[in-house]
This record gives structure tokens, sequence and C-alpha cells, in this order.
């Protein structure tokens, strides 16, 4: 058995929610500790995880002895704070996506894990999926001959305009929400691009509600996406290589099943269904780099979040969308 990882859980939304379940199946991970910034809401997520200790604050769960890691789950703008503070404690952190706000703030929660010589990995739990590990490893062994492209749609329509995603202040938008996951699947298989363009329609709360993005690479490789608050979308992606293709079907960012399209036109369905919600892999993942003792995790490194949060914001410069705490 492995060394168990002590976590503690900062933040009860949604996405907390399904990590806390997701841990579940792990049998060396020990969900010991949660915070919220109210005692009742800490009270009822300790009580229907049976988390032993619930703090009613950020701070008292980050200096919590009796956990190793952070699991950081409260709104995009609130990220670096809620990492530099469990950091600041002395704890591992896994942060939610996107890492941080801009690169200006990744830079400093980097320079802090740097400082303290402590784990942090964006919580890009996607490319932790068996199946994309495994695409991965197809392409490697050149299933799909030589990857040149990725298409991939995200979006759905937002019945109201209202929480977090609407909200400039809380870091909202369909490219820092949606569009992050087509920015990373395009650095996992081309790398950090060359060329970044992309145009946004921006909603009366002052975020993009929709958006067009186009990246080209060094090698000529393109990535073009497509993302929306507005309507939806196939939530489909493609990776088309010189001798076949493989199709992540919806929604992709979940990857469960893909088609595998050979050079011959044969086709074959590959399904790798998952406990939970998945996000586990990413659990396990974190895991395994604090147990070795290092800064970073090899599937998730910080040069390439720094990249991807660099794309980010890049992007939005050209769409002249700058959030108040910018
Ligand atoms: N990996 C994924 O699949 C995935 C999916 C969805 C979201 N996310 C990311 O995870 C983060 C949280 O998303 P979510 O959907 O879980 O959001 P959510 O349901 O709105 O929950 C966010 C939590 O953050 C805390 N919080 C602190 N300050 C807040 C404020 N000013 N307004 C609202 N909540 C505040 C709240 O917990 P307390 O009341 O307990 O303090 C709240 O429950 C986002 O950065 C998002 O991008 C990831």
């Amino acid at each position: 058995m492995n060394q168990g990882i002590r976590w503690g859980i900062l933040g009860t939304g949604r996405i907390a929610r399904k990590f806390a379940a997701s841990l579940a199946t792990l049998p060396d991970a020990e969900l010991a500790a949660v915070g919220s910034r109210s005692a009742a809401a800490a009270e009822e997520f300790g009580s229907k995880f049976q988390i032993p200790r619930r703090h009613a604050t950020y701070e008292a769960l980050a200096q919590d002895p009796g956990i190793d890691a952070v699991y950081v789950a409260t709104p995009n703008s609130r990220h670096a704070a809620d990492m530099s503070l469990s950091l600041a404690a002395g704890k591992a952190v896994l942060g939610e996506k996107p890492f941080t706000i801009n690169v200006r703030e990744a830079d400093a929660v980097f320079a802090l894990a740097q400082a303290r010589k402590l784990l942090v990995m964006e919580a890009m739990w996607t490319r932790f999926l068996p199946l994309v590990g495994e695409m991965q490893a197809m392409i490697r062994h050149g299933a799909i001959g030589e990857p040149r492209g990725l298409q991939a749609e995200i979006g759905w329509r937002a019945e109201v305009r209202s929480g977090r995603l609407f909200e400039p202040a809380l870091g909202g938008g369909a490219l820092l929400d949606a569009g992050i996951y087509p920015v990373s699947l395009a650095a996992l298989l081309f790398g950090t691009p060359t060329e970044i363009s992309g145009t946004a329609e921006i909603g009366p709360t002052g975020v993009d509600e929709e958006f067009t993005v186009s990246l080209g690479h060094a090698g000529g490789q393109r990535a073009d996406f497509l993302g929306t608050f507005r309507r939806p979308l196939s939530l489909e992606a493609t990776i088309t290589g010189t001798e076949g293709q493989f199709r992540i079907h919806a929604p992709w960012w979940k990857a469960s099943r893909m088609t595998w399209t050979r050079g011959n036109g044969q086709t074959e369905l590959l399904e790798r269904p998952y406990e939970s919600h998945g996000l586990q892999f990413e659990a396990a993942a974190f895991a395994n780099a604090w147990r070795a003792g290092q800064l970073e995790c090899a599937v998730m490194p910080w040069a390439e979040t720094r990249a991807i949060m660099g794309t980010l914001d890049t992007l939005r410069k050209q769409w002249g969308l700058r959030y108040p705490m910018e």
C-alpha cells in the first residue's frame, strides 16, 4: 500500500463535490478536512462526504496540521490567493483550471511553491483520463500517421446570464471556463503555439460568451476550435493525422469513447468507461508526484501550465478583455 495522502478540499461548490466523490475510488487517499467561507456549508459538505474536520474559513483549512495537500476549487479569480494561502501554510496544492487568471499570477504561485519546495499542479483532469493516455500512446505508435490537426467544439446554452461564469470579477467567460480544455489538448498534442488568433463575442456582463480560436504550431500543425455559452454544440473533438483520425465523442473533455479511423478507412470504437466523475486519475498522479518528493507532475508540468495561461492572455488581449483585478 502506498503512503496515503491526506486531502483537504477548499471550497464546497459543484466540482468540489465531484472531487470528493472521485477520491472515494482511491484506496490510499484520505479526505481529512474541508474548508468553506461558512460553517454551515463546511458542515453540510463534511457530513455528506464523511469528512472528519470541517473548517469555517479557508485559512483554518490551510493551517490544519492533519492534511498534506489542498484541492483548490474556488472561482477563477480566487485561485492564486487560495493556492498561495495553502502553500504558505506548507501544503501541496492541486489547483482547479484555469490555474490562475493570467501568467503574472501563475508565476507568483510557482515562485512560492519553488521557495517552499512544495508540489503544485493544475487540475486539468482530462489529460489524466485513461483514454487520453491511450490515445497519446497510439499516436506515438503511428496509429494516425503524423498528427496534423485538432478541431473541437465545447459549448452549451446557459439558461440564465448569472453566476461566476458571467461575472468579470470572478474571472468568468467562455474562454477561461471552456476554451482552456481545447487550448490544453492542443498543447498536449503539438506543444506551445507559435501563432495565436481568435474572435470573441463579449456579452452584456462584460465577459466572452462565444469565441473561435485558431492556433498554429512550429511544425505546421493547426488547432481550431469554437466555444460558447449561447448554443449547444457537438461537444466532439477530432484529431487528424496524415494516415487516420481519432474522433473523441461527446463530451470530449470527459473522454470515455473514441472512434479510430485508420488510413484505409476501417473504423474501431474504443470505449474506456471510468468510475465516478473521473477526477481520481489526476488525484492519483498528484499523489504519486507528492510521494516522490517532486514539485511538479510530468503530465502537467509548470512550463506547460504557464504556456497555456500565456495563450489565454494573448487571446484576451486581442479581444480587449481585461478583468477588474488586472
Ligand atoms: N475540472 C472540471 O471539470 C471543472 C468543472 C467545473 C469547474 N471547474 C473549476 O473549478 C472552479 C469552481 O467551479 P464550480 O463549478 O465548482 O463553482 P461553484 O459551484 O460556483 O463553486 C465555487 C465555490 O467556491 C467558493 N467561493 C469562494 N468565493 C466565492 C465567490 N465569490 N462566489 C462564489 N463562490 C465562491 C464557494 O465555496 P464556499 O461557499 O464553501 O466557500 C463555492 O461553492 C472554477 O475555477 C472552475 O473553472 C472545473
